[in-house]
């Protein structure tokens, strides 16, 4: 299923969430609205809203409460891009040209900065201050994964564990945020918030183990981002750490090496081939399949409905998508 078919329990919604959206990043300084204004322009799949509304959905329906937290995590997660591209320098985000490309990384860090605080306030002026708890928890999480990444990349020192502890702060702690806000807006019972929480994480997770697969195997031109790019930022992600882990020990010292060296001394087609060839791609594929499957048996327990299908398709679509 693609990602507007699994929406469709909440398709209607919508053109709200793009409303309130637009309307929670506004400002009145000229610099600022032109650059939310490119960013609106620059669409993302808007993955988080969707996870938020669905949730929402299965635990008793979506309400204004829901749409505001669907707008935070949106705004938050755009927060994270812009502040990531500069940090990956990277030019290219959603097929159009990043912010910090455009203009520069001063003005990208302070919008990073001012979307971040706009989030925020999204809860903060409706005194929805379960959102801020659970949000508060996953930017810290957030942002601890970016720089853990940083710390592991200066030594060249990975493995799977250290790999998903990264992996679970950076990227499945705002996925998870989004499902328990959903669910929280719509309904008090704990449990329900727990299952819908534990099923963002795991998709996350995923979600993140798929990212960094596309990085090795995907086409700038489908995904709208630069592929190569966590090599040439020295990040040791699945495929490789695999790959890695199962070559003889030369090979492995002159991989190693040349992402050491990086600049033009990396041949990314060379270490995709490595990559692929001692199984790197099909072994991730492999986790990134086996936590989607994890994922939807925290919500087995739900009656059928149209959100729980969606829910569980959007596990599957995870894993299979191409951007
Ligand atoms: C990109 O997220 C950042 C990651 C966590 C991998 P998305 O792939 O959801 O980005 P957009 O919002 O669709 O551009
Ligand atoms: C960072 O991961 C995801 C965030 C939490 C911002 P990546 O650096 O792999 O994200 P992309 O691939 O640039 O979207
Ligand atoms: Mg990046
Ligand atoms: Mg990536």
């Amino acid at each position: 299923m693609d990602l507007q078919a699994i929406a469709s329990p909440i398709q209607h919604h919508l053109p709200l969430f793009d409303r309130v959206f637009r309307e929670a990043i506004r400002s009145r300084i000229g610099l600022v609205d032109l650059v939310t204004k490119y960013l609106v322009r620059q669409k993302g799949k808007k993955v988080r809203p969707i996870l938020v509304l669905l949730s929402a959905e299965l635990c008793g329906g979506v309400n204004e409460k829901s749409h505001r937290g669907a707008a935070l995590v949106e705004i938050l997660h755009t927060a994270t891009l812009v502040h990531d591209d500069v940090v990956d320098d990277a030019d290219t985000r959603r097929g159009l040209a990043s912010i910090n490309a455009v203009w520069k990384n001063k003005i990208a860090v302070l919008m990073g900065d001012y979307l971040l605080s706009r989030g925020l306030l999204v809860a903060l002026d409706h005194d929805d201050f379960a959102f801020l708890k659970i949000n508060s928890n996953a930017v810290r999480r957030m942002i601890e994964g970016e720089l853990h990444q940083i710390q592991r990349s200066r030594k060249l020192d990975m493995d799977e564990e250290k790999y998903l502890r990264i992996i679970g702060d950076k990227t499945a702690s705002l996925l998870s945020t989004c499902c328990e806000i959903g669910a929280t807006s719509a309904t008090d019972d704990a449990d329900a918030q727990r299952r819908l929480r534990d099923y963002g994480e795991l998709v996350g997770l995923a979600f993140q183990i798929r990212d960094d697969i596309l990085d090795y195997t995907g086409r700038k031109s489908i995904t709208g981002k630069p592929t190569g790019l966590d090599l040439s930022e020295k990040k040791l992600t699945l495929p490789l750490v695999h790959a890695l882990a199962h070559a003889r020990p030369s090979e492995r010292k002159e991989i190693l090496g040349m992402i050491k060296a990086g600049g033009k001394k990396i041949d990314v087609r060379r270490i995709v081939r490595f990559t692929e060839d001692h199984g790197g791609i099909v072994y991730a594929t492999e986790r990134a399949r086996h936590y989607a499957e994890q994922a939807k048996a925290q919500i087995a327990a739900f009656p059928d409905s149209p959100s729980k299908a969606s829910l569980a398709a959007f596990a599957d679509f995870v894993v299979d998508r191409e951007k």
